[in-house]
């Protein structure tokens, strides 16, 4: 918690103290006003819910890169980014004014920035071994090959055990038998509790048996999971047509409850003086080479609306900067650096 939250609820005590006469037992008083205080908070919280961070990006990063190998190389250093940071969900998202010139992924060699910088982003975050089986040949991947790994903790190695692995179903073991072969990526497929058509992605609880050989069924967990343990299991990647259906498709439930934007004419504040209120859903939003401005104005259903409408915050985060422009994978990671501290106060708060 921040040292103004504490001041806040020091200053909050005296006063609940004063107005009731009572300067006898402030401790007592404390302590009862802080398990009213959690009691309200928690009630306004999923218990099961775990906190996420998102980040939106442009996709017009990608049209301002010459080759196919350096779009691959900016998208590669996004996802890396994200990982470091921990970031749950990445949102690209077009300049687009209404969601009938949506994009779909599809096999085609002529595609939009968007399903490019999509497709690479989710690529990386699958474990290497899943790829060939998820991801058919295509254009966009010819330079994927050249990317540094995201070395995420759910890229296991062939020899690592781990509670949790990722896995894509191969075939059912027979139709009676309610279970179905699942690669995770060692040297022999797993059985899983569940009948599954070939080709999904499933996260398998390993359990305490490592016999390979055994015909134990494994149980199909929720992707979350590995998650709700304390985990860090990759990002969710997701479409948008413009910045205002970032917001708006939001597929947490509840959608995004702090909502902030980035750019060289945000506020100035020190990271350590940052007080990000206590959330579920935090989005953090980038912008292009206009950025996020331009996004706002260009988006049908913003009209007249400004930065500071559109976000809880709006923050440069970068004060004094020496270059003219700071390019958005700069921002990101520069950005991803000053948000931890005021992040883990709010999910400590
Ligand atoms: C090339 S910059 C866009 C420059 C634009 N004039 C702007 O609004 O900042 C691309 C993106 O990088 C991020 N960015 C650049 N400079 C930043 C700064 N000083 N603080 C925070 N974010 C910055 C913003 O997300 C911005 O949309």
């Amino acid at each position: 918690m921040g040292k103004k939250n504490k001041r806040r609820e020091a200053d909050a005590e005296t006063e609940l103290n004063t107005v009731n006469g009572d300067y006898s037992d402030n401790s007592q008083n404390a302590k009862k006003l802080k398990k009213k205080e959690k009691k309200k908070k928690n009630k306004n919280k999923d218990e099961n819910e775990i906190p996420t961070v998102s980040i939106a990006v442009a996709a017009s990063i990608i049209d301002n890169v010459p080759t196919l190998e350096l779009a691959t190389r900016l998208a590669g250093q996004i996802a890396r980014a994200a990982t470091i940071f921990r970031i749950n969900e990445v949102v690209v998202f077009d300049n687009k004014g209404s969601p009938d010139q949506d994009s779909k992924v599809d096999n085609s060699d002529d595609e939009s920035s968007a399903i490019f910088f999509i497709r690479v982003l989710q690529y990386l975050e699958t474990p290497q071994y899943l790829r060939k089986a998820l991801f058919p040949m295509h254009n966009n991947l010819r330079f994927v090959g050249l990317l540094p790994p995201l070395d995420a903790p759910h890229h296991l190695r062939k020899h690592e055990w781990g509670p949790y692995r990722e896995g894509v179903s191969i075939k059912e073991r027979d139709s009676n038998s309610g279970a179905t072969l699942v690669d995770v990526g060692l040297v022999k497929h797993v059985l899983v509790d569940q009948v599954l058509e070939p080709g999904r992605r499933v996260t398998v609880a390993m359990g305490t048996n490592r016999n390979l050989d055994s015909d134990i069924q494994r149980q199909v967990v929720s992707s979350s999971k590995p998650r709700e343990e304390g985990a860090y299991w990759g990002y969710q990647v997701r479409y948008a047509h413009n910045i205002s259906s970032v917001f708006k498709d939001c597929t947490y439930k509840g959608g995004y409850d702090y909502i902030i934007g980035t750019s060289e004419h945000g506020q100035i504040i020190k990271s350590s003086d940052l007080e990000i209120p206590s959330f579920r859903h935090l989005l953090i939003a980038f912008g292009g080479l206009a950025g996020l401005e331009e996004s706002i104005e260009e988006d049908e259903n913003l009209k007249g609306k400004n930065a500071g409408d559109a976000f809880n915050i709006y923050l440069n985060t970068c004060p004094h900067q020496g270059s003219r422009t700071i390019r958005t994978e700069e921002a990101i990671l520069i950005s991803l650096q000053y948000f931890q501290e005021p992040i883990s106060r709010a999910l400590q708060s």
